[in-house]
């Protein structure tokens, strides 16, 4: 397994956060994060060259969340956002018992919210399969599910085919079909999107569940956390703002760029290679 020093990070608020993810999913975490903390220094990390995540090992997928968070530590990075559901399910634990005294932030699907915003108490909750079946969401769903009906759906090929950016073509609406029907069979009013790639398409996905579906992701509340965190240990960036991003991708960088520039709406945004 990599070994990690965890102290390459100097210290103060002006150093950057780090973000992670298997690709380009966890940018819709780093959206909100920029919307709430614009101030920020930004590293953002696509470990493309080992996506995705969700359908392999939690051995795996510790080994590349340590490998990818001593990278983001090397940069500096004065916290770090696991920008996955899948990395968060198998390694947030390990990481914060290998790297103590760097900040953690993960994502969960939001059953919590869900739990509040259904009406007739039937939430459906997309994910991979490394998420879906983990002790983390096990333990989420006996905390925050009593009283309600949960239908959780395995999804696969979707991460794969926001990455090629085919957001919007007849692969991934036939995908969608597939897994959100026996969902709307169920008669669910709440969807959960559990993986940070699916909010990209929240939209597509929103008008195929129709109106009386509401759509629900974590985005907004991973980045209020992570402003509590920073927050709470001096470590909000004071500014002047805004905050530089960097990008960076394990894979091939040059087919990668297009794809984060659509999402982030940055036509000049450039990615570089680095591995971890
Ligand atoms: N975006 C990730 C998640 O939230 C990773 C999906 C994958 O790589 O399979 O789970």
């Amino acid at each position: 397994m990599t070994q990690v020093k965890n102290d390459a990070r100097p210290d103060g608020p002006t150093a950057p956060v780090g973000f992670f993810d298997s690709g380009v999913g966890g940018l819709t975490v780093l959206q909100a994060a920029r919307r709430i903390l614009p101030r920020e220094n930004m590293l953002y990390f696509a470990d493309s060259a080992h996506c995705p995540y969700g359908s392999k090992s939690a051995d795996f997928v510790r080994g590349r969340a340590l490998a990818v968070s001593g990278f983001l530590l090397e940069r500096g990075a004065k916290a770090i956002v696991v920008a996955c559901n899948s990395a968060s399910e198998a390694a947030l634990e390990f990481l914060r018992r290998s790297l103590p005294g760097l900040e953690f932030v993960g994502v969960e699907p939001a059953v919590k919210m869900a739990q509040r915003l259904s009406r007739n108490k039937k939430i459906g909750v997309l994910g991979t399969s490394l998420t879906l079946k983990g002790g983390r969401f096990s333990r989420l769903l006996e905390n925050f599910s009593s009283g309600m009906e949960v239908y959780t759906q395995p999804v696969a090929g979707l991460v794969e085919r926001i990455e090629a950016g085919g957001f919007a073509d007849r692969r991934t609406r036939s995908i969608l079909e597939k897994n959100l029907r026996p969902l709307l069979e169920k008669g669910i009013d709440t969807l959960v999107l559990g993986c940070t790639h699916y909010p990209v398409i929240k939209e597509r996905i929103a008008a195929l569940c129709g109106p009386r579906i509401e759509v629900i992701d974590t985005g907004e509340p991973v980045a209020r956390q992570l402003r509590r965190r920073l927050l709470a240990t001096g470590q909000l960036n004071p500014g002047p703002g805004p905050g530089r991003i960097d990008y960076f991708s394990s894979g091939d960088a040059r087919a990668a760029a297009p794809v984060l520039r659509a999402i982030m709406a940055d036509p000049e945004l450039t990615v570089s290679h680095a591995s971890a």
